[in-house]
């Protein structure tokens, strides 16, 4: 963390919680945070996206959808796009995250959806990561300079301070095998280096993300270029996930 960077912590659920679930979550977790130094952020499915939204009125935490597609409308089942992720009062979009990856999302997709995403006025958390394959193979840092010259290389300066990066290593993400902190600060003054070819990369914010809990998350906030976490267990639970938002502070 840098003193000049606030800290985000946001909370990626994943398919888990219905808009029910969604609401008695913020009502457990807005009281546990109170205001946190961190600015915090939750993820919810689309069909909670409003019932968060409405759940967390007069509170500092906002909310993101965890996609979001290219095109405004059109034919393309299952798809939300931008203007219709704003319309429930959601404030931002992940975009690129390992696991929409995975299911088929190439770099080129990732950065169109930035791009849309950046244009309606969403914030995007975007992200990246190796796989375990990767890493022993040495590849980390320059499979890191693809995907970021990919989805950065849409973004303007201008635009910058709706943008932050996730780095999450795959072999992290819900495996409990967190990155040493020594690796995740590594990997994310690596992103903040690749980053500075298109934007400032001093207010940049890098958030480390993969089986982030609240006994690693101070240790990781700790290092110098990472400001934060995207967390996805650990965020499930109000209590643990304030927890880890307490330790960004
Ligand atoms: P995890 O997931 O915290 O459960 O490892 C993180 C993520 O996928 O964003």
């Amino acid at each position: 963390m840098s003193a000049a960077r606030r800290p985000l912590v946001a909370g990626n659920w994943k398919m888990f919680k219905t808009g029910a679930e969604a609401v008695a979550y913020c009502e457990a977790f807005t009281p546990l945070i109170g205001t946190p130094a961190a600015e915090v952020a939750l993820c919810p499915p689309f069909t909670a996206l409003a019932d968060t939204v409405r759940a967390l009125e007069g509170s500092p935490v906002w909310v993101a959808s965890q996609t979001v597609h290219d095109q405004v409308q059109g034919a393309h089942t299952g798809e939300v796009s931008a203007p219709m992720v704003l319309a429930t009062g959601a404030r931002g979009a992940i975009v690129g995250h390992s696991e929409r990856r995975a299911a088929g999302e190439s770099d080129a997709m990732v950065a169109a959806r930035v791009r849309a995403a950046l244009d309606h006025g969403l914030v995007v958390i975007l992200c990246c990561g190796e796989s375990l394959e990767q890493r022993e193979a040495g590849q980390t840092e320059s499979w890191l300079t693809g995907q970021i010259r990919a989805a950065l290389g849409v973004v303007t300066r201008e635009e910058q301070d709706r943008l932050v990066v996730a780095y999450e290593p795959i072999w992290a993400i819900g495996t409990g095998r967190t990155a040493s902190p020594g690796q995740a600060q590594d990997a994310c003054a690596h992103v903040r280096a690749v980053a500075a070819e298109f934007v400032d990369p001093e207010p940049l914010r890098v958030l480390y993300g993969g089986s982030v809990t609240p006994d690693n998350a101070a240790e990781l906030f700790a290092q110098a270029d990472v400001d934060g976490g995207l967390v996805g267990g650990a965020s499930l639970d109000p209590a643990k996930f304030a927890t880890v938002v307490a330790a960004a502070g």
